[in-house]
């Protein structure tokens, strides 16, 4: 059986990209590379450079070039009229093109800031781009406090795409004992023997709330892969590699081991509310997943969206080219009266009943030393940010 044959097609119903150089030909490439004009690549860049490498990003096969960025922004579609929700694209500012003399048909080599050499880019197109008109457009706000909008604004407004070539692994990847890339997702999935696999996005450790979640998905599932991101987050958020031991330390103590998994998923996070959910779902089902968990006010900031605008957004995509089945929760809390964790769709009883903590109000408590109640984290994961909050002092 071909690999195609018992896994979902990538996005856009093709194969998984690869754009990575054989191991053969790096040494060659690596001298070619240094020869070529080089531009630094920020964090953010390099977690967009390795997604599109590794085919999370499929059929993306570089940064994008205008027609793409434009009927992204604008309509949520690849120029092909694939759907895709938020541009990627490498920005660089006029000194960068001028003092490289850039112009399409060359190549360049794409550099962490020490000058390590980690992918070339055959130029097809240089265009300039209002960035603030983007963030409006994929965020609905241009503002400063809205973490994503931020860094689409201070992005510089001339972008560089075409097709790359990945020269040499991405330096400072965390976590390698876990799958990161689609095909390992793949392979681990089909060694499992799963077919209905869920994938969980979080950038927070887990509370009783995504446990009551992930596990009513799985009950309809083969299986789930717990996909924490890893890439950059804002600064108040919990620290990736605090967050990954809550994750460990949950599936040891209260998952099946052939049920549940982890895997990486390198990007950074957008803040992008809907949009980010429809992008964060074609990611996984790259990664070879069959269903999404979308919850309440997925990749949400502040009060920029509704609850439940980030499950309404897939309202505009025929399941068919989405390829992957978004699963819908409402907020869900532990309730007193009902002895157990609910929903607003299965609790009858009033707020007073129901115990529901803000990000906010349990950074607090946490901060003061303080563990959150069993209810909402289990006291083994709430021992684990006591400790690192105090550490972090
Ligand atoms: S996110 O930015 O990655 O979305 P978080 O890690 O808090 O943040 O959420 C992970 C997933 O769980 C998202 O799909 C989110 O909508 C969902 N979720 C988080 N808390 C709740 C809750 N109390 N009720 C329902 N869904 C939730």
């Amino acid at each position: 059986m071909s690999v195609r044959d018992d896994a979902i097609a990538a996005h856009g119903g093709g194969e998984l990209v690869d754009l990575k150089a054989p191991a053969s030909e790096r040494a060659a490439l690596a001298a070619h590379g240094a020869k070529l004009a080089a531009v630094t690549l920020n964090a953010r860049d390099l977690a967009d450079l390795e997604m599109l490498a590794s085919g999370a990003f499929s059929p993306l096969t570089g940064f994008m070039g205008e027609a793409d960025y434009i009927r992204s922004r604008d309509e949520m579609r690849l120029a092909s009229g694939v759907p895709w929700s938020i541009p990627i694209t490498l920005g660089v500012d006029e000194t960068t093109t001028k003092a490289k003399s850039l112009k399409a048909g060359q190549e360049i080599a794409l550099a962490t800031e020490d000058g390590r050499r980690l992918a070339i880019l055959k130029l097809a197109e240089i265009y300039k781009v209002d960035r603030k008109s983007e963030a409006q457009n994929v965020f609905g706000t241009a503002e400063d406090a809205h973490p994503g909008a931020k860094n689409v604004t201070s992005m510089p407004p001339y972008c560089l795409a075409g097709k790359l070539t990945l020269i040499e692994e991405i330096p400072g990847r965390t976590f390698l004992d876990y799958p990161r890339e689609p095909r390992q997702t793949r392979a681990a999935f089909r060694e499992r023997g799963w077919k209905k696999i869920v994938a969980f996005q979080t950038r927070n450790p887990t509370h009783r709330a995504h446990e009551y979640i992930q596990k009513t998905a799985l009950e309809i599932c083969d299986g789930l892969m717990i996909h924490p991101l890893m890439g950059e987050t804002k600064g108040d958020d919990v620290p990736a590699a605090v967050r990954m031991e809550t994750y460990k330390v949950l599936l040891d103590l209260y998952y099946p081991k052939n049920r549940a998994m982890i895997g990486v998923f390198p990007a950074h996070m957008r803040y992008g509310g809907p949009r980010e959910a429809i992008l964060h779902a074609i990611a996984r089902r790259n990664y070879g997943c069959t269903h999404f968990i979308v919850g309440r006010d997925h990749a949400g900031v502040g009060n920029y969206y509704g609850s439940y605008d980030a499950q309404k957004i897939f309202e505009r995509f025929e399941p068919s080219e989405m390829g992957i089945t978004p699963l819908m929760f409402e907020n869900t809390f532990y309730c007193k009266r009902c002895n157990s964790m609910a929903s607003f769709k299965t609790c009858p009883h009033a707020d007073e009943d129901r115990l529901i903590l803000s990000g906010t109000k349990v950074r607090e408590m946490l901060r003061a030393g303080d563990a959150p109640p069993p209810e909402f984290t289990r006291p083994e994961l709430a021992a684990i940010l006591v400790r690192a909050m105090r550490e972090a002092k």
